[in-house]
């Protein structure tokens, strides 16, 4: 599992142009052109999704507590989590899992809730699983925040049989033996699977397998995953970590049928080894540096994955028009200590406003792979790693992380614009990064949206913008930040950290003049 995942040599420049070093006063401007005129891929709203593993309070507690709970509910889904999750426009939840999808039966979680075998989580606590939540609740969850399904069949311990069954189980319209019994089981349409992916994590807790192995394996699972027309959800293999590329090109090599997207996982951690973890909050400023200077490696990692998969592509179908291959960063995200006191196989961790620094950067290379990165899930939805939510018993909080991803809701579906971007660096102890990160998209109402952040603790950035090929008239925004690098909502202070308005950016003539908070995160939306 995750614990023996090799990482990389941390890096101290990236792909900016960073053009002097301004650490205190006096800082360097930051200018942004954003080429309306040359309009790139959309931003497919997948890229915003969200991963749900049977982990901890992941599930149980977190989002589903049984309608015999004390805690309001619908039909056992807690109803505070449910509406912060709609509120969030969630387009896509993964599940069950990460490492539990490759030991999870899918018949275990089907029928009467009483009769559902329990078995031990192996992989996260080793406590029990009740199968309370299986495929019928899952569905119903993402029905009722309105996403789409991202399933992950199990092929470390499963076999193709079983994963050919569960997608006619959930896809099946026909009277046949297993789709009569999605129906006595009180289903009676089919359900929409929009991603099926075949294992996790395959070079490790999925079955430790060698990347020409797994191909070979991934060409048996998927020549067998069959549906209806119309029903057939895009086939994913399990890819790289970090730097790794050899999935990747295995799979390139040697997969014969249908494979519309690999994956990518990259957890931020302190490093340079797994073990090195920070904490979630009462870090340093070498905490907080070290912790972003790792994130934007990101960028690194998707161009190599890029540039290896269009070189297969032009080998394979030469300049032939296709859709290319995604790369679906299916689990990323902060990885710190367990909360003191916590179960530390369940992966509880605080969220402070370094996390919703950390999703804006992100979601800022994201978008400018928009063709290549069409989907990802950030690790985990609720109460475990960098969460979007946490839960106490009744009570509920939306962390920094949360408020990053609903102020980034404009880029779902918007037409990704290129910027370039020059500005100061932003430089502690070893490591330095470019002060200010930023993306800018159309949207279908044809206004313009620009994503910022500022890296600098200390400094404001001032931001001069052109907006090439666009006027605009008017500027709206809301901006993220606190006083401290760790601030973080409790349930005792639930909204210590929240957006507001922004009264920091206005239009001169052509150019938009920003002044970003230190430590911020600020979306702008003009007309
Ligand atoms: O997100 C937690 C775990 O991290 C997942 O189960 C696994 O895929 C990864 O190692």
């Amino acid at each position: 599992m995750s614990q023996i995942r090799p990482y990389g040599i941390p890096l101290l420049l990236f792909g900016f142009l960073i053009v002097s070093a301004a650490v205190a006063a006096d800082p360097v401007p930051t200018t942004v052109t954003i080429h309306a005129d040359r309009p790139g891929a959309t931003i497919d709203k997948n890229v915003y999704g969200q991963f749900s593993e049977h982990l901890g309070s992941g599930i149980y507690g977190g989002v589903f507590v049984g309608e015999n709970s004390p805690i309001p509910n619908t039909r056992g889904f807690r109803n505070d989590v449910v509406a912060a999750l709609k509120e969030l426009k969630v387009p896509m939840v993964r599940w069950p899992g990460g490492c539990f999808a490759d030991e999870y039966h899918w018949r275990d979680g089907i029928g009467p809730q009483e009769k559902r075998p329990v078995r031990i989580n192996t992989n996260w606590g080793g406590v029990p699983e009740s199968n309370a939540f299986g495929t019928h609740e899952f569905f119903d969850l993402v029905e009722m925040i309105g996403a789409d399904a991202y399933v992950n069949a199990n092929v470390g311990t499963g076999s193709p049989a079983e994963a050919a069954q569960w997608l006619e189980y959930m896809t099946g319209d026909q009277a046949t033996t297993l789709v009569r019994e999605r129906r006595a089981n009180g289903r009676e349409k089919p359900w929409k699977v929009s991603i099926y992916a075949m294992g996790n994590e395959t070079w490790g807790c999925g079955g430790n397998m060698r990347p020409e192995y797994y191909a070979d394996v991934y060409n048996q699972y998927a020549a067998f995953m069959k549906a209806q027309p119309g029903a057939m959800p895009e086939l994913l293999a399990s890819g790289d970590h970090d730097d790794q590329t050899v999935f990747t090109s295995a799979l390139m090599q040697n997969v014969r049928g249908r494979m519309d997207a690999i994956s990518l996982h990259y957890y931020t951690i302190l490093g340079p080894r797994w073990e090195n973890k920070d904490t979630a909050t009462g870090f340093s400023e070498a905490g907080w540096i070290n912790t972003l200077a790792n994130t934007l490696r990101m960028d690194g990692f998707i161009k190599a994955q890029d540039e290896l998969l269009t070189s297969f592509e032009q080998k394979r179908f030469g300049g032939a028009p296709r859709r290319k291959t995604g790369l679906y960063v299916d689990e990323w995200g902060t990885w710190y200590k367990p909360e003191p006191g916590s179960n530390p196989g369940f992966l509880v961790q605080q969220n402070s406003l370094r996390d919703a620094v950390v999703a804006a950067a992100n979601f800022n290379i994201f978008h400018k792979y928009a063709d290549r990165v069409r989907m990802t899930a950030i690790a985990q939805t609720v109460n475990v790693l960098q969460a979007m939510i946490l839960t106490d018993g009744p009570k509920m909080i939306r962390t920094p992380t949360y408020h990053a991803f609903r102020m980034y809701t404009p880029f779902q579906d918007a037409v990704s614009l290129p910027v370039d971007v020059r500005t100061a660096t932003y430089a502690y102890g070893q490591w330095a990064v470019p002060q200010v990160s930023a993306s800018a998209a159309k949207s279908g109402d044809g206004s313009l949206v620009i994503g910022l952040a500022n890296l600098d603790p200390h400094n404001p950035a001032d931001v001069s913008a052109v907006i090439a090929g666009a006027q605009v008239r008017e500027v709206r925004g809301e901006v993220l930040t606190a006083e401290a690098m760790d601030a973080h909502n409790t349930f005792e202070k639930p909204d210590a950290v929240r957006p507001v308005e922004f009264r920091g950016a206005k239009l001169s003539g052509e150019t938009l003049i920003v002044t970003l908070p230190a430590k911020s995160v600020v979306v702008l939306t003009l007309r």
